[in-house]
């Protein structure tokens, strides 16, 4: 039998030409199931009687017998979008209703993930910044904010430290871009050095605040930069706008992992699904000795974690030193230094987590990606 993987990966050969890309990419594959020998799922029209839609089911049939089986049993079952699910998703609070001014700030963004880790210090921001990068230089259109309100890393790492970014008529904040990416932090926002003294709500109604008014525009993915650990803010933030999914990152350390379990438990509990665990720090091959390679930290234990609780593993990034020094710079490394082992896995783990997300949004009802679930 093919794997959701397989089916994903012969369906992203059917354009929808009206829209011009692929059906796995518009999310347009839901409910899908592969069992008893037999592939099915729902194909998704934005509008039905299109000359699209009507030769669309025979278009899927087709590339899943050349790309899989000839002798393949697919059923495919067509529906067409009646109601717009993003115009329910305003994340103000406020009760919204009728009278809303503006368009819902998250209307045009097709997944949110989440970027998370237990501890503090292991890549998250990293990772988060590498991930937005490849993901542009694929292709998509990516946003990426970091609510990381008393370490915020972003700016820094795409060189627009002290930015302030504008407003637009509708007094939405404009956000910045940099790198192919529409980045937001905090950091623009409030001086890192009197939130620290902000408690707990604050912190948490001020990340409302500045989640819920973002003139974001249309995005594929938008990736957010969590503060570190799996407490209160760090719940709120989740439950702020409806998640896609979830990244944890983790060094192999022991102490790293124990927090990255409580990371992927958190998301569990308000039902977002991690789509995958990122291992950094996971090995160092000295630059002159591009054979060796240490585990300074041990070295599996990420993914170790990751086949026991069942989620998937999205790769592995070693140590390098150009890695820091180009964030330092402004220049996340998938830019600096394309051809780095470390940007290489970040490509990979792009590549996986677009895979990860398509199967996630494949297999869940349409209905159930916009749940929000306030406190
Ligand atoms: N794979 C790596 N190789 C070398 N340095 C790294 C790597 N990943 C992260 N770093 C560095 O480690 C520090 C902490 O990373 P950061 O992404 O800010 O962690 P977090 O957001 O989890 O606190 C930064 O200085 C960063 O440049
Ligand atoms: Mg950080």
């Amino acid at each position: 039998m093919p794997t959701r993987e397989d089916v994903l990966q012969a369906l992203r050969k059917v354009e929808d030409p009206d829209r011009g890309k692929d059906i796995v990419r518009l999310d347009m594959v839901k409910n899908l199931s592969i069992e008893d020998g037999q592939v099915r799922f729902t194909l998704v029209l934005k509008e039905p009687g299109t000359p699209f839609a009507e030769q669309a089911e025979e278009a899927c049939t087709r590339v899943l017998h050349e790309e899989i089986d000839r002798s393949l049993d697919v059923d495919v079952e067509m529906d067409s979008e009646m109601i717009s699910l993003g115009d329910d998703i305003g994340v103000s609070g406020g009760g919204g209703g009728e009278e809303e001014k503006h368009e819902a700030p998250l209307s045009g963004v097709q997944n949110t993930i989440a970027v998370a880790s237990g501890k503090g210090g292991v890549g998250k921001s990293t990772v988060a910044a590498n991930l937005a990068v490849a993901l542009a230089e694929e292709g998509y259109d990516v946003g990426l904010v970091d609510t990381d309100i008393y370490g915020p890393s972003i700016p820094r790492m795409f060189g627009k430290e002290g930015h302030k970014p504008r407003v637009n008529s509708e007094r939405q904040i404009i956000p910045i871009e940099a790198h192919g990416v529409k980045i937001l932090s905090m950091g623009f926002m409030v001086d890192p050095e009197k939130a620290v003294i902000w408690r707990g709500p604050m912190v948490s109604n001020a990340v409302k605040q500045f989640l819920g008014d973002v003139a974001w525009g249309e995005l594929e993915y938008l990736i957010l930069d969590l503060p570190p650990g799996t407490g209160d803010i760090q719940l709120t933030i989740v439950q702020t706008i409806p998640l896609t999914g979830a990244i944890i990152v983790s060094t192999p350390q022991p102490v790293a992992l124990s927090d990255a379990r409580k990371g992927v438990a958190m998301f569990e509990k308000v039902d977002v699904p991690t789509v995958g665990m990122v291992e950094n720090m996971a090995y160092f091959t000295p630059p002159d000795l591009p054979d060796r390679k240490y585990d300074l930290f041990g070295r599996g234990g990420a993914q170790e974690l990751a086949a026991e609780l069942d989620v998937p593993f999205l790769g592995e990034v070693p140590i390098e030193q150009k890695v820091r020094e180009t964030s330092d710079d402004g220049f996340p490394i998938v830019r600096a230094d394309p051809e780095s082992r470390s940007a290489r896995a970040f490509h990979t783990i792009a590549e996986r987590t677009v895979e990860q997300v398509a199967i996630r949004n494949a297999e869940h009802d349409p209905t159930q990606k916009t749940e929000i679930l306030y406190r």
